[in-house]
């Protein structure tokens, strides 16, 4: 079938800028992507393009080549689906907060959601595509749902992950390493895998799309991300080593990233792994695993979030025991709250978790970042429930100057990879700091060597 319409049914971090990049090279396909929240299709809608409701890098450019030309944000759902040949499920599938799976399944009632109302508003036969990261089979779900509640309609569910990162997801959607498509390996199965290769084939070339079964696809999806995240709890497993040691983290991870089996990505120690997927899709595999009777594969798969707590949990633990073993009063200033760099989203930032322990033990907190709202940055403390939103308040602060941010600070704590943090005047900010002057770097990205010729106390982790 060769698609003129397009639905994506989620305007988040990936149906957005997937959705935007589609018909971006698909001129001929008209595109709607509908959400339920008014004010998120608003953002999206804006003519001033800085209020796009998420930063990436070349976002706007897209967004600006396409937008009411082929691609078209909107809430009426309803009709998206109605005119669509293909339909992205591209909802949120985030932990479950009850009932069985608390804490490790994901929660997939959004996109039963999505599939009851295909199912009710669909007149015509529909490609759905799982754009969304899923538990393996949730295929079968969808079909059954669709088979059950449609009209007699028939409908193909493709298995299609997105392995775009954030802050760079408009080159990784340009010039993706693979395209993976799942797929039934009947007649039917295997001419909706060709319709989506052939929208994929507009400029991705052919020996990167990679076709496989629906099972095979949607748990690629969750062992890619745990691959990755098991690499940066390998790494930071080691800095704790090397700060033991006197073995420097970055060298070690050069010699180590030489080895062109091991490769040398992804081996960068940090405050910890942060973002919406990392933990959420790990736990998902555990879950999984488990409900399979698989314990020895839970147990290993589990151990890279523990791994990542301890991380985040002894990076504050060091900054009270540096501070003479109390921050009560004292000022910390944070610089960064996104997860990573380029980016406005705080989802499982490792900061909120450093944030919360210092202010458990009563330090006064001023936060710069960015990109990151200071409303979400209170959000993300209250989210925590561990105290008061009035008490989240009256002990963090947020500031966007850097010079006024670390003035009367006892110490900075670096938590996101912010290029703009190497540029900051050091000096200036030296003499404005209480002495002694500490800084905690939790992504290694200041020049420890220089900032100690200042004066500053450094601890920069994986160095002793
Ligand atoms: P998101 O929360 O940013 O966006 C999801 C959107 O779906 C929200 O705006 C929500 O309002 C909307 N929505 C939910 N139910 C709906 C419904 N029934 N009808 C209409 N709209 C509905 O989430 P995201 O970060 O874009 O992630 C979406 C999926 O993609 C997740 O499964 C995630 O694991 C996966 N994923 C995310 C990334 C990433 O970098 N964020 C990368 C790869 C895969
Ligand atoms: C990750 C994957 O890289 C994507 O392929 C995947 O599509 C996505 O998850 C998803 O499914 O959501 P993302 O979370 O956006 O992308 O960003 P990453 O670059 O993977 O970084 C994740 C976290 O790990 C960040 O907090 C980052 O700072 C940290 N990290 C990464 C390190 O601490 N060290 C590293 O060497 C690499």
């Amino acid at each position: 079938m060769k698609i003129k319409n397009i639905c994506c049914i989620g305007a988040g971090y990936v149906g957005g800028p997937t959705m935007s990049v589609i018909a971006d090279k698909c001129p001929n396909i008209r595109v709607e992507v509908v959400d339920l929240n008014h004010k998120r299709i608003n953002d999206w809608n804006d003519d001033n393009f800085d209020n796009l409701p998420i930063y990436e890098p070349g976002l706007d450019l897209v967004v600006k080549r396409t937008r009411n030309k082929n691609l078209f944000f909107m809430t009426d759902v309803n009709s998206a689906i109605e005119k669509a040949d293909m339909i992205f499920i591209s909802v949120n599938t985030p932990t479950k907060l009850y009932g069985k799976g608390k804490g490790m399944a994901s929660d997939l009632k959004y996109v039963e959601l999505c599939a009851r109302q295909i199912a009710k508003v669909a007149k015509s036969d529909k490609i759905i595509v799982e754009k969304s990261t899923l538990p393996v089979r949730t295929a079968d779900t969808i079909k059954k749902i669709l088979e059950n509640t449609g009209n007699g309609l028939k409908f193909q569910i493709l298995s299609n992950p997105e392995f775009l990162a954030e802050g760079t997801a408009i080159e990784d959607l340009m010039n993706p390493d693979r395209i993976l498509i799942g797929g039934m390996k009947n007649k039917e199965g295997k001419a909706a895998i060709q319709s989506l290769v052939d929208i994929y084939s507009n400029w991705v070339p052919k020996d990167k799309i990679l076709t496989t079964n629906v099972w095979s696809s949607e748990l690629s999806k969750l062992t890619a991300n745990a691959f990755l995240a098991q690499r940066v709890s390998s790494i930071n497993s080691i800095s704790e080593l090397c700060e033991s040691t006197g073995a420097e983290i970055n060298e070690l991870a050069k010699a180590v990233g030489a080895d062109s089996r091991i490769g040398n990505k992804f081996l960068n120690a940090s405050v910890g792994f942060g973002g919406s997927c990392f933990q959420k899709d790990i736990l998902n595999l555990v879950y999984i695993a488990r409900s399979y009777g698989l314990d020895s594969v839970a147990d290993y798969w589990e151990q890279v979030i523990i791994l990542n707590d301890h991380q985040k949990k002894r990076f504050s633990d060091i900054i009270v025991k540096t501070l003479f073993n109390t921050v009560s009063g004292k000022k910390i200033t944070l610089f960064g709250w996104a997860f990573k760099k380029n980016t406005n989203d705080s989802r499982e930032s490792p900061a909120i978790n450093v944030a919360d322990a210092l202010l458990d033990e009563q330090a006064n907190l001023i936060v710069l970042d960015p990109k990151v709202k200071s409303s979400q940055i209170y959000s993300d403390l209250d989210n925590l429930k561990t105290r008061s939103s009035d008490k989240n308040k009256s002990l963090l602060r947020f500031e966007s100057d850097p010079y006024k941010a670390s003035k009367g600070s006892h110490a900075i704590a670096v938590l996101t990879d912010w290029d703009e943090f190497i540029e900051y005047d050091w000096v200036k900010i030296y003499h404005n700091m209480e002495k002694p002057a500490f800084i905690f770097d939790g992504r290694k990205i200041l020049d420890r060597g220089k900032l100690q010729k200042i004066g500053f106390e450094i601890f920069t982790i994986g160095y002793v």
